[in-house]
């Protein structure tokens, strides 16, 4: 740790303290949603996709794929929580402000965790049926933390840039976005441009402390990551179709259900795979990887199906 300067750690550290906030100023147990309006922006969301929907079931399936949305991020930071943690640890304990800095991500990841359950209690009351949701997260942060530290850090820094990307270029915008969602989306979004900028240490930490077949296998276990996250997503696909049925009370013929997984699976490899992927900052922490690092991760984005028809 003593080869990064100090002063980055610091200064993250300083902001995290001046941005902190609580979980209920952001939402409260008895909040109650506004389901006459999207909760996601139509970017992230691809219900708009669907020609033969009717406007009320393309708003079932936004807040269908809204609850999915959180709940993904759920799992993604049970697996983060017990990352940072393990990196607090590895640093040198002499270090103080990036062993404060790690242990305040690592409690911002657990609030993230106990703001979205919270959000899936006050959605499914007001919505009226329980939403299923991948998972269990355990499972799902044992198979990740099963590969290597440099691996998980760069799955953590394409999470934290992709969250970026989304309420920078399809959320911040957009008025029509049902408002307590808007704002928990918000407030996610403040402490996660730190979290980028504390991951990009620890991918600088990891990786300069490797040799060029380490960095490849860093590589490796990053591209394996991505698919465990795609075979969630899908997995996601299937349970959303099955609430889309039951919230709406139509039943899909196969050649729509089809439509519909595959569509939705597109959307949602948008916006949780090529939007980490192809995000700038994260190509530039790839530069750092060795030659061929940047070409490898793009090739891997083009194998993915992203075609969705154009939005009517
Ligand atoms: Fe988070
Ligand atoms: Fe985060």
């Amino acid at each position: 740790m003593s080869a990064v300067p100090d002063d980055r750690w610091s200064h993250l550290l300083g902001a995290a303290e001046r941005a902190e906030w609580r979980l209920d100023e952001v939402l409260s147990e008895d909040a109650e949603l506004d389901f006459e309006r999207p909760f996601l922006p139509a970017a992230l969301s691809g219900e708009r996709a669907l020609g033969w929907a009717s406007g009320r079931e393309r708003l079932a399936l936004n807040h269908v794929r809204a609850h999915g949305y959180l709940a993904l991020f759920g799992i993604v930071e049970e697996m983060i929580l017990p990352f940072v943690l393990q990196q607090t640890l590895a640093g040198e304990l002499c270090a103080l402000d990036p062993v404060r800095a790690l242990l305040t991500f690592a409690s911002e990841e657990a609030k993230h965790i106990a703001l979205f359950r919270r959000f899936a209690r006050v959605f499914e009351r007001g919505f009226g049926r329980p939403v299923p949701a991948v998972g269990p997260a355990s499972a799902f942060a044992r198979a990740v933390l099963g590969h290597g530290d440099l691996g998980v850090a760069l799955a953590i820094l394409h999470i934290e840039w992709m969250t970026q990307e989304h309420w920078l270029a399809c959320v911040r915008d957009d008025e029509a976005i049902e408002p307590a969602f808007k704002q928990l989306l918000r407030f996610h979004w403040l402490e996660e441009a730190r979290h980028a900028r504390l991951d990009a240490l620890l991918v600088e930490r990891l990786a300069s402390g490797a040799d060029p077949a380490e960095r490849e296998r860093g590589l490796d276990d990053y591209l394996a990551i991505v698919v465990l996250i795609d075979e969630a997503l899908a997995a996601q696909v299937q349970l959303d179709r099955r609430s889309f049925e039951r919230a709406t009370g139509r039943r899909l013929d196969e050649a729509r259900a089809d439509e519909l997984c595959r569509l939705q699976h597109a959307a949602q490899r948008q916006t949780f795979l090529a939007s980490g992927m192809r995000h700038p900052r994260f190509v530039a922490a790839l530069a750092g990887m060795g030659p061929g690092a940047i070409a490898r991760v793009q090739s891997a984005v083009r194998s993915f199906d992203l075609s969705l028809p154009h939005p009517n």
